[in-house]
């Protein structure tokens, strides 16, 4: 396994709408657990292939007891709305209020091409829906009604230092 550089917002490889996956092959697998890798060493709770520079439509989300890998997801249901602050790894230092369904569910392939149903609540639908826009080239600052200011974000970091004191 190995860690994957993050491209960061104005690389033109995050603007573009990644391809399906086809080969469910070794290549597919390295890249899985390097993306599972880079989400954990950057402490993110999501990362979609596009953000390490492959344009295929893959994502893996940190569910809290274990990473699952999204091959080729689609949005089954969604509903309700939550209201709250989001950031992405590939917009360092920066944290917008985006509103989101509070619910979804989708389905996904494996690495071996099988299909599987999640669902999440919260933080967890949140970051489905923002890593699938990654796939068809959307950054969240896009989406957000407001960006948090210097101050805020400054004020934001200092809360969690002393959180986590
Ligand atoms: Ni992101």
């Amino acid at each position: 396994m190995a860690l994957r550089m993050i491209l960061t917002e104005g690389n033109p490889t995050l603007n573009k709408v990644c391809r399906p996956v086809t080969a469910f092959d070794e290549r597919l697998a390295t890249l899985l657990d390097d993306m599972k890798e880079t989400v954990t060493h950057a402490n993110g709770v999501g990362l979609a292939a596009p953000q390490v520079g492959v344009l295929r439509r893959i994502v893996v989300v940190d569910l809290g007891d274990e990473i699952v890998e999204l091959v080729n997801p689609r949005i089954l249901e969604q509903s309700g709305e939550q209201d709250g602050l989001e950031g992405c790894l590939s917009v360092p230092n920066r944290f917008g209020l985006v509103k989101r369904p509070n619910y979804v569910k989708l389905e996904a392939q494996d690495r071996h091409g099988d299909w599987y149903e999640y669902e999440g609540e919260d933080l967890i639908a949140r970051c489905f829906c923002h890593e699938l826009e990654h796939l068809d080239g959307h950054l969240y600052t896009e989406r957000a009604y407001r960006m948090l200011t210097e101050e805020e974000y400054e004020k934001l970091m200092r809360e969690n230092e002393e959180e986590n004191k």
